[in-house]
């Protein structure tokens, strides 16, 4: 039996874990971790368990540091996968390095690279580098699952001293970056943004979200959002928004809808 639980914004890692659960067969359960954080801790156990997310500024992000923390984790077989726009610089090296801090052995690491969802920085992707970063995307999760059936074994390089400064660096500057956040008045108060926040971190107040200090910027609100309202530094109403062909806004919700 196979447990996946996977952190994603704009559903690339969805996608990815998907595909991996089809090809495991019946027997694999997908967990969203935004939802299982809002559980107490407890022990996950399964023969093969199988972390998934994006990188976050070369790092692991924060919510899946506090979920690997938190929860005691059992399996003979562990794996981590990380999507990516580029470069994943030093997430495997710290999921490894958190897992170890808790006498856990990772098995087998490796990153699939995606489309770079982080558009207010680098603007929305363009259609053939979309196309190609697809294609990408589901070559290397393929490869990623027959290693992983296979009961492949590797180890990720482990010194990054660049990746560590980085992501020291974004997580000092998340909470200010919250700031940057708009809510255009043509919000229509639906809380889809609410919903989907993997770190439950927008509250709705007289109809608008307000985005919380432990938002992770993973993109998930202004992607989603059926109105474009929600901008970010240069994401303004017009510009295209991004999120994963094959996924919809209903399969990213953390809370059920009713
Ligand atoms: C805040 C933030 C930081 C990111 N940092 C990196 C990075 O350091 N390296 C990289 O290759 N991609 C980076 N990305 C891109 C995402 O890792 C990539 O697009 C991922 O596939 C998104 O997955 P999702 O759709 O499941 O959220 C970043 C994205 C965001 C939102």
């Amino acid at each position: 039996m196979t447990k996946i639980y996977y952190f994603s914004g704009t559903g690339n890692t969805l996608w990815s874990a998907r595909k991996l659960a089809a090809l495991f067969g019946p027997t694999t359960e997908l967990f969203n971790i935004g939802s299982v954080m809002e559980q107490p801790p407890s022990m996950i156990e399964a023969e093969r368990i199988i972390i998934m997310f994006p990188v976050y500024a070369f790092g692991v992000p924060v919510l899946v540091r506090r979920f690997l923390m938190r929860h005691i984790i059992h399996a003979s077989y562990i794996a981590a996968l990380v999507t990516c726009g580029t470069v994943s610089g030093g997430a495997l090296a710290e999921v490894y390095g958190l897992l170890r801090r808790r006498h856990v052995r990772l098995s087998y690491a490796a990153r699939i690279p995606s489309v770079e969802n982080y558009i207010p920085i680098f603007g929305p992707p363009k259609e053939k580098t979309k196309e190609k970063r697809l294609a990408a995307q589901e070559e290397s999760t393929e490869r990623a699952g027959q290693e992983i059936l296979a009961g492949a074994v590797n180890r990720p390089w482990l010194i990054r001293p660049f990746s560590w400064i980085v992501r020291t660096l974004f997580r000092l500057g998340k909470r200010f970056f919250v700031k940057a956040y708009t809510v255009d008045g043509i919000c229509n108060g639906c809380a889809l943004c609410a919903k989907i926040c993997p770190a439950a971190a927008i509250t709705i107040e007289r109809k608008y979200p307000v985005f919380g200090s432990h938002c992770e910027h993973c993109q998930a609100c202004l992607n989603w959002c059926p109105q474009r309202a929600i901008g970010y530094i240069r994401l303004k109403q017009n510009t295209p928004r991004y999120h994963h062909p094959q996924v919809k806004a209903r399969d990213m919700l953390r809370v059920p809808s009713a």
